[in-house]
């Protein structure tokens, strides 16, 4: 290649699942069709500087909010190799990666998502300069691909508002390999959705999310609750149709039950949920009785609640967020986040 040194700076959003990806199979593919919502204020901007390079090694270094961080770099070194096939000029350059995230560090907000695609985008964006002829499509396509290959849920960080993850047969297009958008007109209930992250614990996750969808492969429940999964996507894509609320209610939160309830039920078997998920669980519920609110909450690989709810209910929602929820939160801290429309470059 041609190129001499420079830089390309990605912003990429974290994602929430409606019906989760838990298990996997290959390299890296879901046993289950899944569906996130994208969202806005919690991303990472990575700024992926390369430097022409002969030593036919990997050579790159990390840095996370201007500080060397070489505990990712083993990380992102098993990253590059499992996409050295896809990238082949990779080793033709050393890189000096900058990474922030927009929420705190130890927040307990998982940044892999956010963080995998923007390093992706940061890469694919490098492949255009190489080969200047790759369309749009192929560009996003294979950056959803490559995110994939470093954090499975990644995938679904590209675009937004609505991305798929797992060939299904309701959804033409849908696919293993790379996340996917709608195909369809999404209900205006939908529109501008609102989700409000509760900082239940903050510290370390007691069992890493690679470890626990290894746990799906000896799992008493396994093929139950994949099923289950494809199914709860099939009544989900009528209900982001239809906007039908109640049902939008009882699919995630039930998915977000069934998620812990397969962590509960493996061997070892394992709980990330804290008291105050549980309390914040029955507030919610306990609010939504009296109000006749559509608020629900999801839950990811830990215990922070995400408080999912219609724009039209924001102020209604955030008053009780504010005065009854936050208190469960450590130092009280959440964040107000709403669905946004994925990646771009800075
Ligand atoms: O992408 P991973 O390997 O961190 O797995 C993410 C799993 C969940 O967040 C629990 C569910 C999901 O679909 O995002």
């Amino acid at each position: 290649s041609t190129l001499t040194a420079g830089s390309v700076s990605w912003q990429s959003p974290s994602n929430i699942a409606l019906v989760k990806y838990w298990g996997k199979y290959g390299e890296q593919l879901p046993k289950n069709t899944s569906i996130s919502f994208t969202l806005s204020n919690c991303h990472t901007k990575t700024k992926l500087n390369y430097t022409p390079s002969n030593s036919n090694t990997f050579e790159f270094e990390v840095y996370l909010d201007g500080q060397r961080a070489e505990s990712f770099e083993p990380k992102i070194l098993k990253f590059f190799e499992r996409i050295e096939v896809y990238m082949p000029f990779l080793k033709q350059f050393k890189y000096k990666i900058e990474t922030t995230n927009s929420f705190p560090h130890s927040s307990g907000i998982a940044s892999s998502a956010s963080g995998m695609s923007a390093l992706a985008l940061c890469l694919m964006n490098l492949e255009r300069l190489v080969n200047s002829d790759i369309t749009d499509e192929y560009f996003y396509a294979k950056a959803s691909f490559l995110a994939r290959l470093g954090s499975g849920s990644a995938c679904r960080s590209i675009q937004g508002p609505l991305v798929v993850w797992g060939e299904h047969s309701v959804l033409p297009g849908s696919s293993n390999l790379v996340g996917t958008t709608l195909p369809f007109e999404l209900h205006s209930n939908f529109k501008d959705y609102c989700d409000t992250i509760l900082l239940v614990d903050e510290g370390e996750k007691v069992v890493s999310s690679t470890v626990g969808h290894n746990l799906m492969h000896k799992h008493p429940f396994a093929e139950q609750r994949f099923s289950q999964a494809n199914h709860n996507f099939e009544k989900i894509i009528e209900v982001l149709k239809s906007g039908d609320l109640d049902s939008f209610m009882e699919i995630v939160e039930s998915e977000a039950l069934s998620l812990h309830a397969m962590m509960m039920t493996s061997h070892p078997y394992f709980i990330l949920m804290k008291p105050n998920t549980l309390s914040i669980i029955n507030k919610i519920w306990e609010f939504r009785r009296q109000s006749g609110s559509k608020v629900c909450f999801t839950l990811d690989a830990g215990a922070n609640v995400h408080v999912l709810y219609p724009n039209a209910e924001k102020e209604q929602v955030r008053y009780f967020i504010t005065n009854e929820l936050a208190s469960f939160c450590e130092n009280k801290k959440y964040i107000n986040d709403q669905v946004g429309n994925g990646a771009f470059a800075l």
